[in-house]
Formats: C-alpha cells, structure tokens, sequence
C-alpha cells in the first residue's frame, strides 16, 4: 500500500470524537451502514463505536472485508475495560486507542504504521537502490510516503526533509542524467509517488538546462514533489483504475488540486508561487483546466512550467496498461497542445531542449 489512507466507522459517541479531534482527512462510515462497510477496501481503519453494543460488533466484524497483513485497525476502547479490549481484537485490533482520544494519540498509531511501510519501501526498493541515482529515488519516495500519510492525517509538514530529498534529486538528475533518471524512476512500482517523481526530475533538469539559480531550480524540485499531494485524499482504486474513468471518478480526481493547496496552506510554510502551482497545474491558458477555470495571465510562470512538466512525466510514465511514450512522442503532444493555446509554446520548446540535451 502506497501510503496510510483512514476509514473511520463510527456511532454516535465515535463522530463526536471524531469531529472534536479531526477537521478533514478520513473517510468517515456509520457503523451501521452495511453496504458502506462492505466496501472498505484500503488503508487504515479506525473503529470508534460503543463495544458494549454486542450486535453492532457483529454488525462490522460480519460486513467489514477481512483484515489483511497490510492493515492497521485502531480501535478506540475504554481504558481499563477488558471486555472492550477483547471486543476490539475481536475486530481485528492491531492497536487500541486509550478513551479520551487526542489527534495525537492517533498520529502516533498512523506513524507506526508509516514506518512499517518505509520498511517495506526499503525493501521492495533494494533493486532500485542499485540503479543509476537510485539512492536519491529511494529517498524522494519514502519522502512522498511521509507527505502522503502527513496530509491524510492532517499532521504537519517536514519541510526541511522535503527539501532535503529535493536536493538529492537535483544532484542525482545531474548527475547520472535525466534519460538514466527516468529509467531508474519507471521500475518503482507505485504509480502515483513514479508520476511524482518522473515529474520532479523533469521540472529539476528544465531549471538546470535553462539556466535558473541553483535555489531557484530547487524549489521547482520541490514544487515537483509536492505538486499532487492532494491525491492522498483520492482512493488508489481510482488512481490506479486502468481504462477510462467514470465522470464521478473523475470528479474525484479533479478535488487533488485543492485539497493539496489547503493543506500545504494550513502548513504556512510554502511561498506562494509554490502553492499556486500546487494549485492550477492542471489550469490550461485557454481556460479550460481546473479547479479554478483561470485563463492566460491569471498563470503565473511556475505553474506554466509545472503543468508541461507535468504532462510531459505523465506521457512518458509506464503504467501496467501503457508502455511509456518517448521523448519526441510526448514534446510532439505537448506541442500540439500549445498550438492549441492550452500551454506555453515558448515553454515547451525550452522543454524539449532541456530533455534532448
Ligand atoms: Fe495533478
Ligand atoms: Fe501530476
């Protein structure tokens, strides 16, 4: 599982806890709704209900999908009732929360359960690790999983470590080049932390080849690994469906802007150009991206340069149901595009130096 998404089953008692400690971040299920329980499929669960009410643990344990190795359940008990502690491992508990709850006692559960999952990253990445900058992927990767969890659970964000992998994108790119780069990034598995980081390297190797300040090119970079942190709030299902997606899926899909400037917002940590770009790379000149509509001047340059470098990381992506496009393939695209007036000619033919070169 690429990062910690949160289902919370509550009662009554649970949503009062719930909506004192959390403001946004998980999807929440009354734990009498049957269907809404047989569809939990992924991620983290949090179970917040009364144990003393037998029929409605029956009612989860029977229409909740088996626990399996890659999950954590929460459950939130009363301290020191044994009976709630055996009700809650009956519901497949891997870690009880102590009555009153904090965000921070919730935290603590999520971030043990981050850390087994960069475990798991380490190990999956050893082959990774081997090839050309693979050390500074393995880096950016568990990076994204640590933003991942950070904004599911609405916790704060490390910006120096951000930062930190950033920089070491930016001398692997330069040093083993972006074509080896890319290579090495299209053997990781997780599709949305590969988009993010094909992107990264694109968006590091158009501020080094264009000439930008070193400082200048590192929050590109940086930009490059936050641009779609909302997508932790949209379901892999979706992410990861191959095909096209439903109007409602897609629906979903268009939230991942905003929800990644709000966090990022909340933060107060990000400059502002950063957070726009977070915000409308998916903003076309013509008017006719979103979430906001803008057109020409409304986008300003950091963004432009994000959304061709975004597209671009996305076409030449390799997905389980399409081979990458090449380098001329995807400048061919982009350029299409701008002739269309959704993106920047000047931009893309910059582009298309910066990854021939
Ligand atoms: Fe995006
Ligand atoms: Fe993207």
């Amino acid at each position: 599982m690429p990062r910690t998404e949160l289902t919370a089953i509550v009662d009554r008692v649970g949503r009062a806890a719930l909506a004192k400690e959390m403001s946004h971040g998980c999807t929440v299920i009354d734990a009498r709704d049957v269907d809404a329980l047989s569809m939990v499929r992924r991620g983290a669960l949090l179970i917040d209900v009364d144990l003393r009410d037998i029929d409605q643990v029956r009612l989860i344990k029977d229409n909740l999908p088996k626990a399996d190795d890659d999950r954590i359940r929460i459950v939130a008990v009363e301290r020191g009732s044994h009976r709630c502690e055996i009700q809650a491992r009956g519901l497949g508990a891997s870690d009880l929360l102590k009555r009153p709850w904090s965000f921070a006692d919730l935290s603590r559960c999520l971030q043990r359960h981050a850390n087994r999952h960069t475990e798991a990253i380490s190990l999956e990445a050893e082959e990774i690790q081997r090839e050309p900058g693979g050390s500074s992927i393995l880096s950016a990767a568990i990076e994204l999983d640590r933003l991942f969890t950070a904004l599911t659970a609405n916790g704060a964000l490390d910006l120096a470590s951000v930062e930190q992998a950033g920089d070491q994108v930016v001398g692997a790119v330069a040093e083993v080049g972006l074509a080896k780069w890319l290579d090495s990034v299209r053997r990781y598995h997780k599709s949305t932390f590969q988009h993010c980081l094909l992107v990264t390297g694109v968006l590091t190797t158009f501020g080094h080849k264009t000439g930008m300040r070193k400082q200048d090119v590192l929050t590109l970079t940086v930009g490059g690994l936050l641009h779609d942190i909302g997508k932790a709030q949209v379901s892999t299902d979706i992410l990861d469906k191959p095909g096209k997606l439903t109007d409602e899926e897609f629906a979903e899909i268009k939230k991942h802007p905003l929800i990644g400037y709000d966090y990022l917002r909340k933060q107060n940590l990000i400059a502002a150009e950063t957070l726009a770009a977070v915000r409308h790379h998916h903003e076309y000149l013509d008017g006719s991206g979103y979430p906001d509509g803008l057109t020409g001047q409304q986008i300003g340059d950091l963004t432009r340069i994000m959304t061709i470098c975004d597209i671009y990381g996305a076409l030449v992506e390799r997905r389980s149901y399409k081979e990458p496009k090449s380098p001329a393939a995807a400048i061919e695209i982009l350029t299409r595009m701008a002739r269309d007036g959704k993106v920047e000619y000047e931009l893309v033919k910059a582009l298309e130096r910066s990854v021939a070169a």
